[in-house]
């Protein structure tokens, strides 16, 4: 089956809500190119950011269906028909919103790199537990993700208050 969807030149994922090839349309991307790879040159959103390339440093985390996931790590043709969300289209979901609102006030970065990653990764945890989580567990979530510049304690405290807005969203909300 996934021999079948790599042959598959018509297959496609949504991203941000658009429907994308998965396949190559670039003979610059190779015969299996990576999701990070697709994403930045073919879909054009350069909020998937490279970094190690293999799944240590978290600049490529996208949502998969929901889940967050390293772009590096996966074949490109392995997301068709499904629904990939980036830190670009973030703000389609209620906590993604709060979470790029608490980041951008609370100046939560210094270079920025790494903050599309940490985004997806904090999105994904509030998600899951509707903001109910403690410091451990927070840091437990972001483990994965790099930050050269900040020493995680401004991020740290914009999670704390994210989770507390999104624990304070009305279930159905
Ligand atoms: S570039 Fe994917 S985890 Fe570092
Ligand atoms: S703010 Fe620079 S790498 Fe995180």
């Amino acid at each position: 089956m996934e021999d079948g969807m790599r042959r598959d030149m018509t297959a496609t994922m949504e991203v941000n809500g658009r429907a994308c090839p998965v396949a190559p349309l670039s003979p610059t991307l190779g015969a299996a190119p990576t999701l990070l790879d697709v994403l930045r040159e073919q879909v054009g959103d350069m909020s998937v950011k490279p970094g190690c390339r293999v799944g240590r440093c978290g600049g490529c985390m996208v949502l998969l269906d929901g889940q967050a996931i390293n772009a590096c790590l996966l074949p490109a043709y392995r997301a068709a028909g499904r629904s990939v969300i980036t830190a670009a289209g973030i703000e389609m979901l209620p906590e993604g919103a709060i979470v790029r609102e608490e980041l951008v006030q609370g100046n939560a970065f210094q270079c920025g790199y790494c903050a599309p990653g940490f985004v997806i990764a904090i999105t994904a945890l509030m998600r899951e537990t509707g903001g109910h989580v403690g410091r451990a567990q927070i840091r437990a979530a972001m483990s994965g993700n790099l930050c050269r510049c900040t020493g995680y304690a401004s991020i740290e405290r914009a999670v704390l208050r994210i989770a507390r807005r999104v624990a304070a969203i009305p279930a159905g909300g």
